[in-house]
Order: C-alpha cells, then sequence, then structure tokens
C-alpha cells in the first residue's frame, strides 16, 4: 500500500519533498553544524548536498511504499520547519529519524511528527518502526520513549558521526516499536 504524499496533524504539514524545497532546507537546517551535529550525514555544504539527498528521496519513493517527508508549520505559511520519513529495511520493517531547524525545538513537534510516522507505518502495514540515536543524545532519545519506543539495547562502535567524531564509530541506543 503506497503512503499518502501529505500528512495532516494537528499542527504540521508533512509532505513528500520536491526539487523546489532544496534551498529551503539547506538553509533551514542541513547546512547548519548545531543541527546536524547528531545525524549519521554530513553537514550540507552547498545546494548540491541537498538536491543529492532529494535524489535519494526520490529513489526510495520510486522503491518503497513510502520515504522522506519535509515537516511544515500549518499556520504560518508553510514555514519549513523540518523533515522525517521511512526507511524501508524489508516490507514489514523501516527506520525512522527527525530533523527540525533550530528556532523549532523545544516545541514538541518532534514528538508530533514521531506519532505521525508511528500512524502511518501502521497505515502502510509494517510490523516494527526502528530509531536509533547517539548514546548520549538525551533529548532525542526522550522523544523516542514519549512516542512508545523501547530501547533493546545499545549498539557499540556502530555509527560514523561525521560532524561529530569523524572516522570514529560511536555507541548508539537501538530504539523500536511495534505496531
Ligand atoms: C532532537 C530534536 C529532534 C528534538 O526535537 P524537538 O521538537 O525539540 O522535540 P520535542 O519538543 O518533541 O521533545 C523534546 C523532549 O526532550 C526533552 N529534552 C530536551 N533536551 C533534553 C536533554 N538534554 N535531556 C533530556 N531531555 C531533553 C524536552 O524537554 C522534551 O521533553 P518533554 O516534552 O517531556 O518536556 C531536535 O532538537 C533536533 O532536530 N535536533 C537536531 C537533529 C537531531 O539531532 N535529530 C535526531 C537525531 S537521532
Amino acid at each position: 500500500m503506497k503512503a499518502p504524499r501529505s500528512i495532516e496533524t494537528a499542527r504540521l504539514l508533512l509532505r513528500k519533498p520536491a526539487s523546489r524545497d532544496a534551498v529551503a532546507i539547506f538553509r533551514r537546517y542541513a547546512a547548519d553544524p548545531m543541527v546536524t551535529r547528531y545525524m549519521s550525514w554530513p553537514t550540507h555544504r552547498n545546494v548540491t548536498d541537498t538536491l543529492a539527498f532529494l535524489a535519494w528521496s526520490d529513489s526510495e519513493w520510486q522503491t518503497w511504499p513510502a520515504g522522506s517527508y519535509l515537516v511544515f508549520a500549518h499556520d504560518d505559511e508553510g514555514h519549513l520547519l523540518g523533515g522525517t520519513g521511512l526507511t524501508f529495511k524489508t516490507p514489514t520493517c523501516a527506520v525512522t529519524g527527525y530533523v527540525f531547524a533550530r528556532d523549532a525545538w523545544g516545541k514538541g513537534f518532534a514528538t508530533e511528527s514521531l506519532h505521525a510516522m508511528v500512524e502511518l507505518a501502521r497505515q502502510i502495514g509494517l510490523q516494527r518502526l526502528e530509531a536509533n540515536c547517539h548514546a548520549e543524545h538525551h533529548a532525542s532519545a526522550h522523544v523516542m520513549e514519549k512516542c512508545g519506543f523501547l530501547c533493546e539495547g545499545v549498539l557499540r562502535a556502530h555509527t560514523e558521526f561525521p560532524n561529530l567524531s569523524p572516522g570514529t564509530r560511536s555507541d548508539v541506543l537501538s530504539y523500536a516499536r511495534l505496531l
């Protein structure tokens, strides 16, 4: 079952990214070193990096029932707040994550968009939704716990965080929610 290209929640509009979004993604969060500190992808150096992300997102949407979503505010003329989405491992198991512009932190938007991803995952027949975070990223771990994810353990020296400790693999907390 194909996921909808857009999803509405109480305060947010989530929609499939388009190439016209590249500059906004770059400016709002992908080029901000503070925002990308705990991301597993390098801080974008230019809009070409962002276009590469959008090409990957398109290929995910073509291959699987869903892919990335951008997150916009309902009530602020469609202001871009951040991004989330589903990356499929198999037809019944996907990984999710979220990234928000600095001025959008602390307002419950990550929690609201993660709830939306859980609901979407359930609707399209997933059985398991996974999410990892750096072992010291307490805010992200808290968001997952608020959305019913359980920590299944520490994956040791699992992920390279290129903006935090390039060339070194760090421990991550492995979370999942059954649907
Ligand atoms: C992490 C991030 C997604 C959180 O987004 P957000 O919209 O601020 O999150 P929410 O407001 O929904 O919830 C954050 C929760 O963490 C709590 N929190 C914030 N900082 C915290 C910390 N250092 N330790 C523990 N909890 C913390 C908040 O109080 C809030 O919980 P509450 O609602 O119970 O008070 C956001 O800061 C972000 O985009 N960071 C950059 C990208 C990133 O790191 N993404 C995650 C990669 S795994």
